[in-house]
């Protein structure tokens, strides 16, 4: 099967590109290079190929579909902090961006979309309660509003495309395109270099999941039988953490931990999200803990493997755009 990543760079597309290529599909990625793209050069000893291009580009985004089957639909401004940096342009590229690729997609005649979308979406929800597929939405930033525009694009297009959407939780773990400001690396690197860090909120609920297991359920996804998939969400997570738990699991492998536990907190996000549907039926089952993606981002850093692991490059907002705005 051809597979085209979009925003297969990135932080989790890396990943996601690499494990397909190891589970043997032919592989392209279609990126606009926001933070380079020199981490998928060993890939090109495989069935890979890599596009520059924008995806609000319908000229380009169309010639790079052309014998592709299937279409992974990663690229995005990710993440509030690099969403505010040109909200306009976070908003066309996510929301405008995802329809111009599914459009592209149709002409085309790829047979599947698979939109991944954040569980951020859901915003707060009932305490103690596991929020759902059929939860309703309620994105408290301009991030989540656009990634949920943009789901509701699909799931209202008329496009015969087999068309899926997995709502991921906060990744965790290693990436040759590593990002530093999600919380369970940062709680990592942070408790490895003896570098104080705040939790906010700490009891906060959050869902999370390791990158090998988002890799493996887009991979899962892709081998699934379409009338399991059509026109579905679900939800994919490795495990839910109070954020306090997390502190916890910090002091418990580095003692000396500086964690500042805040009460208060400006992001409100609050939610437990259930992974029964995709469990039940798609029989996907996570294989990674958050304390797998701690641990090996701990060893990372123990072993020099960032020669700087406190490089602003690793932050989730390009230095393009950091450096457009100066
Ligand atoms: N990282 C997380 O915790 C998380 C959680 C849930 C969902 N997601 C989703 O996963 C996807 C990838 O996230 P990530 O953490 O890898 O982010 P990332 O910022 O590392 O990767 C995004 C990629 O998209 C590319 N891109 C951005 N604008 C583009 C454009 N106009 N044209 C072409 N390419 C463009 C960037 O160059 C980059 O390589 C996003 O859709 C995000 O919403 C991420």
């Amino acid at each position: 099967m051809r597979v085209l990543v979009t925003g297969g760079a990135g932080y989790v597309g890396t990943m996601a590109a690499a494990y397909l290529l190891q589970q043997g599909f032919e592989v392209s990625v279609f990126d606009n290079c926001l933070f380079g793209a020199h981490h998928l050069i060993a890939f090109s000893d495989f069935p890979f190929r890599f596009i520059q291009g924008d995806i609000r580009d319908p000229h380009a985004v169309f010639a790079a579909m052309k014998g592709i089957d299937a279409v992974v639909h990663l690229a995005a401004v990710v993440g509030e902090a690099a969403c505010l940096v040109d909200p306009t342009a976070a908003r066309s590229i996510n929301l405008e961006g995802a329809k111009i690729t599914l459009a592209a997609s149709q002409q085309c005649d790829v047979e599947r979309f698979i939109f991944i979308s954040t569980c951020s979406n859901y915003g707060i929800s009932t305490p103690n309660t596991l929020t759902t597929e059929e939860s309703p939405l309620n994105p408290l930033t301009d991030y989540a509003i656009s990634k949920t525009l943009a789901e509701q694009a699909i799931l209202a297009s008329e496009t015969s495309l087999i068309t899926t959407i997995l709502r991921f939780g906060t990744i965790c773990g290693l990436s040759p395109k590593m990002r530093f400001d999600l919380l369970v690396n940062d709680l990592s690197r942070s408790a490895v270099l003896g570098v104080p860090i705040k939790i906010f909120a700490p009891q906060a609920w959050r869902p999370f999941l390791h990158i090998k297991d988002a890799a493996r359920a887009i991979t899962h996804c892709l081998r699934a039988p379409h009338e399991q998939l059509n026109r579905q969400v679900f939800n994919v997570i490795t495990e839910n953490y109070q954020k306090k738990d997390l502190a916890d699991l910090a002091e418990k492998h580095f003692p000396k931990s500086y964690i500042d536990i805040i009460d208060k907190a400006a992001d409100l996000r609050d939610y437990q999200v259930s992974d029964r549907r995709i469990r039940d039926q798609l029989g996907f089952t996570p294989s990674f803990t958050v304390e797998h993606a701690f641990l090996e981002v701990a060893q990372a850093i123990q072993q020099k493997v960032f020669l700087d692991p406190l490089w602003q490059g690793f932050s989730g907002v390009p230095e393009i755009l950091r450096t457009a705005q100066t």
